[in-house]
């Protein structure tokens, strides 16, 4: 008897993916990419959706430097969410994004909650705009300064104003530095989310070893990479247990079978972040490795295997 080829391609609301792998937001610049690398990206598009960096209403520098520092098993990071603002993002590049075949998941953030409303008010225009993400892990300028992310009232206002603004499947992407993620899943759902992604990065700090000062010209950043896997396992699976809703899962993602253990928590689809830095091509070796992978462990589909994790043994 000949055996069927395992089947990767999976439904994440109304986008078809061909595989279950896309990129984390701010990891992968496929414009600066396709500049440098050999490979013809356009055609051999690594994602099966592409996430642009996270744009803001007005273009931002981002955080002083140094910015990047690199920790056992991590990558931290204090960006600020440096970006040229979304109506150049409109104008020059989602022109070029249109030619990929994959389709784009925009993401947005904002200081306050009704920049996410206008952000998505310009995005709804945009027919080759997919999907829109919410980062709501943005400082908050209309209160402490943390991330709104952080509480599910201010959460839940983003997503009910972007969700007034645009039709397009929209998706929050929580933040895991909160007590109970759970209570922020719950809001970002109940205020019209469609999908969420979990989990954006862990607050964290490295010092200098010799003058023991931050290393960050910030201060503090965000933590990802491998370090952050188990993290990011435990949320993805208490927030696909406890809501029917789809997830993107990400969060340390390096291995195929980090892309198994993602979807049999119950995420729907995987982003690859920090290990696209080392690898610009990792995602297409994921993708193969797991097609490999669900051979050798007889899994006929990825969409028969999300969730696996919570059925009882
Ligand atoms: C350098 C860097 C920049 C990032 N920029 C963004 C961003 O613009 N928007 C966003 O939602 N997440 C951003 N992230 C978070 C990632 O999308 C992802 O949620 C996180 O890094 C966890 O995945 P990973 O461990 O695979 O990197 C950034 C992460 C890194 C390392």
């Amino acid at each position: 008897m000949v055996k069927m080829p395992p089947e990767l391609a999976v439904s994440l609301g109304p986008l078809k993916l061909a595989h279950p792998i896309i990129n984390a937001s701010g990891t992968f610049d496929v414009l600066e990419a396709d500049k440098i690398l050999e490979a013809d990206l356009f055609h051999d598009f690594p994602f099966a959706a592409y996430v642009p960096k996270t744009v803001t209403l007005e273009p931002r520098e981002g955080n002083t430097p140094p910015r990047l520092y690199e920790t056992p098993a991590g990558l931290l990071n204090s960006i600020g969410l440096a970006n040229k603002g979304i109506e150049s993002f409109i104008a020059e590049d989602l022109p070029r994004l249109r030619e990929l075949p994959a389709p784009i998941i925009a993401s947005v953030a904002g200081g306050r909650t009704e920049d996410y409303g206008r952000c998505c008010r310009l995005l709804d225009a945009q027919e080759e705009v997919a999907a829109v993400e919410l980062n709501v892990s943005c400082p908050n300028v209309e209160t402490d300064g943390r991330a709104l992310g952080s509480d599910p009232q201010q959460t839940a206002r983003a997503a009910a104003l972007a969700r007034q603004e645009t039709s397009k499947f929209l998706i929050v992407k929580l933040s895991p530095n909160v007590t109970d993620i759970v209570a922020v899943a719950r809001a970002a759902a109940g205020a019209g989310a469609d999908c969420l992604s979990v989990i954006n990065t862990v607050h964290g700090m490295a010092l200098d070893p010799w003058s023991l000062k931050p290393v960050l010209g910030h201060t503090t950043g965000g933590l990802s990479g491998p370090a952050i896997k188990p993290v990011a396992l435990r949320a993805v699976y208490l927030v696909s247990r406890e809501l029917d809703i789809p997830v993107i899962g990400m969060g340390g993602v390096t291995t195929s079978q980090d892309v198994l253990e993602f979807l049999a928590a119950g995420a729907t689809a995987v982003a690859v972040g920090t290990a696209n830095f080392r690898d610009p091509l990792a995602a297409a070796r994921l993708a193969l490795g797991l097609k490999e992978l669900m051979v050798e462990r007889g899994i006929g589909s990825v969409a028969g295997l999300i969730g696996r994790a919570q059925a009882p043994p």
